[in-house]
């Protein structure tokens, strides 16, 4: 039997837990994970052409030129790893990345399957970036509350220890949140006109989140 492949969106402001829950679905979907901040800080962290010039835009909270986002999304879309279909982290983030998002899945006679949408309101953002620790080494993120590591400061999977990103300072937040707000939000009417915007209250654990996710996919599954 030939599947078709589903291609997922999650969207929502910087902490709702659109990471968290991709890794997630891609696995119970077996989907590639795309995540255009982790394809980002890679590159910053080889100290890539790519990487220089994006390194004080993402400090800053302010977005990546689009053209730039945009090859690594179609390399990655390409890819023979891509073929069952992908989960998009992060991507779109405006009106130009959803129409590009949209040409490149046409030329592989695809389209955006669904678009999940986490609500969680700015306090609790805040407490969530802010406790933010990720690993360097594996990239498995955790939170000094929420989802403590068993070893203080320490990653669970591989044992390095664990760090604060660069952009979870309080005041970079405040501005990735207002760029949220101007450049990314409007999104949101772009699929609700679509009809294939979902809403998911995303103020429950990661668990609860992930099965809220899966009930709102019930009915675009392949
Ligand atoms: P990116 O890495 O995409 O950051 P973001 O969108 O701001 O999202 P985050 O990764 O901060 O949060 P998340 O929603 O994934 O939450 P997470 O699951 O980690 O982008 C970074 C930068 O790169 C941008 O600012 C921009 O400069 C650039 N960039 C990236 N893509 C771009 C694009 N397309 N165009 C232009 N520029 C681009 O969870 C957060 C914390 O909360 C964790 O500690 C987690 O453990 C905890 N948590 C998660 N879920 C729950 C829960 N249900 N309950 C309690 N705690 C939870």
């Amino acid at each position: 039997m030939v599947t078709r492949a589903l291609d997922v969106i999650l969207l929502g402001p910087p902490g709702a837990g659109k990471g968290t829950q991709a890794k997630r679905i891609a696995a119970a979907f077996e989907l590639l994970h795309i995540s255009t901040g982790d394809l980002l800080r890679e590159e910053v962290a080889k100290g890539t052409g790519l990487g220089i010039q994006a390194k004080d835009t993402m400090n800053r909270g302010e977005l990546v030129p689009d053209e730039l986002v945009g090859q690594m999304l179609a390399k990655r879309l390409h890819s023979q790893q891509a073929a069952l279909g992908c989960v998009y982290d992060g991507y779109p983030r405006t009106t130009a990345q959803a129409v590009l998002l949209d040409g490149l899945l046409a030329e592989l006679n695809r389209r955006v399957d669904v678009v999940l949408f986490l609500a969680v309101a700015d306090s609790e953002l805040l407490a969530r970036l802010t406790g933010r620790r990720s690993c360097p080494s594996c990239g498995a993120v955790f939170h000094v509350v929420s989802q403590a590591p068993k070893a203080s400061g320490a990653c669970d999977l591989c044992g390095t220890a664990l760090v604060q990103r660069d952009d979870d300072r309080e005041s970079v937040v405040s501005e990735r949140l207002r760029v949220y707000r101007e450049h990314t939000a409007p999104l949101l009417d772009f699929y609700r006109g679509r009809r294939i915007l979902r809403e998911v209250a995303g103020e429950v654990g990661p668990d609860e989140v992930f099965q809220r996710m899966r009930d709102a996919m019930g009915s675009v599954k392949a």
